[in-house]
């Protein structure tokens, strides 16, 4: 007779915290919800460490942005799968159920706090990039602060674009912000490497006016736009001489300005 099975070890740390929701989106991005520790505040727009038990028994933990609003019951994350990368080739099988470990100390830069105030905001997203600004449109404060929010994310083919799209085509049907939200947000999805009705670079879209004339709304000004840059640091570097170039600031939660940049990952890019 063979023993029953055994249920792998439940993690004991009081970071734990319990995945409610699992969606795989490609073959290359998932998002997730788990509980959201009690005591847990945080600013729209911030990220926290989250991960899993290492097999040599210390925790391995990542960078991650807060997906969800604040005022959400439960956090959510959207994440990238690295084939081989030690977190996501084992954090992308989770299921309902399960446990990660979740460092409740919030902080980063794609904050309300860090910018001046404006009339119009600019969320500029590659890849995963959206995940803070999938909070960020969902916030009431973002409605209160600006009469118009324009989110532009850019990914290389239309499916890595259906989180934010979903996410966002669906905000007027929210119970909660969808009133705010009609009428300010405008969603410019872009495509570079397959057809889809709106294509190209972020960067080039806003030097040629491309956006501007597509939207039928004015250039940048410094004196009203406000922008909130996340993706891969080539990305977030170029981005930041157009915006130099049309003379935004880059701002800090210490010192606020016309704009701020949070990388989206640390690396080239897979
Ligand atoms: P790692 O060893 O961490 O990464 C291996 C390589 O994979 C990297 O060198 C890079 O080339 C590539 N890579 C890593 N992350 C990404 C990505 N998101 N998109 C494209 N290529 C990537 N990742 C998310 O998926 N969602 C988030 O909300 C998120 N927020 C972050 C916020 C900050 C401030 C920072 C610094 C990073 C964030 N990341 C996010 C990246 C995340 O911390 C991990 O790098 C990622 O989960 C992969 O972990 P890993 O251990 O599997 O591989
Ligand atoms: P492109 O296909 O022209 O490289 P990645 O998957 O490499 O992180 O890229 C995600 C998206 O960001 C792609 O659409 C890519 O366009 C775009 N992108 C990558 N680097 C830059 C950059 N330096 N400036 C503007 N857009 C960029």
């Amino acid at each position: 007779m063979t023993d029953a099975p055994v249920a792998p070890p439940r993690i004991t740390l009081p970071d734990a915290q319990t995945v409610t929701e699992v969606t795989h989106w490609t073959d290359r991005l998932f998002s997730f919800r788990v509980s959201r520790p009690q005591s847990l505040r945080f600013r729209s727009g911030e990220f926290v460490m989250i991960g899993l038990m290492g097999d040599n028994g210390k925790p391995l933990l990542r960078a991650y942005s807060i997906a969800s609003p604040t005022w959400d019951e439960e956090l959510e994350f959207y994440s990238i799968k690295v084939p081989d990368g030690p977190l996501t080739s084992r954090l992308q099988h989770i299921r309902p159920g399960d446990e990660i470990i979740l460092r409740p100390k919030p902080v980063g830069t794609l904050v309300h706090d860090a910018l001046l105030p404006g009339k119009r905001v600019w969320f500029l997203a590659t890849g995963t990039g959206i995940a803070p600004f999938a909070s960020l449109v969902r916030e009431p404060e973002t409605y209160e602060k600006y009469d118009q929010v324009i989110v532009m994310h850019t990914c290389r083919e239309v499916a890595e674009l259906e989180y934010g799209r979903k996410l966002i085509e669906g905000l007027p049907e929210d119970p909660l912000i969808g009133e705010m939200v009609a009428g300010k947000l405008r969603y410019y999805p872009t495509t570079t490497r397959e057809e889809s009705p709106f294509m190209g670079r972020i960067t080039d879209n806003i030097t040629s006016g491309k956006v501007f004339a597509d939207l039928g709304i004015a250039p940048l000004d410094p004196a009203t736009d406000r922008a909130m840059v996340c993706g891969s640091m080539a990305f977030n570097k170029d981005v930041m001489t157009v915006l130099e170039g049309a003379g935004l600031r880059e701002g800090a939660n210490s010192d606020p300005r016309e704009y701020v940049v949070e990388k989206a990952f640390v690396g080239d890019g897979v």
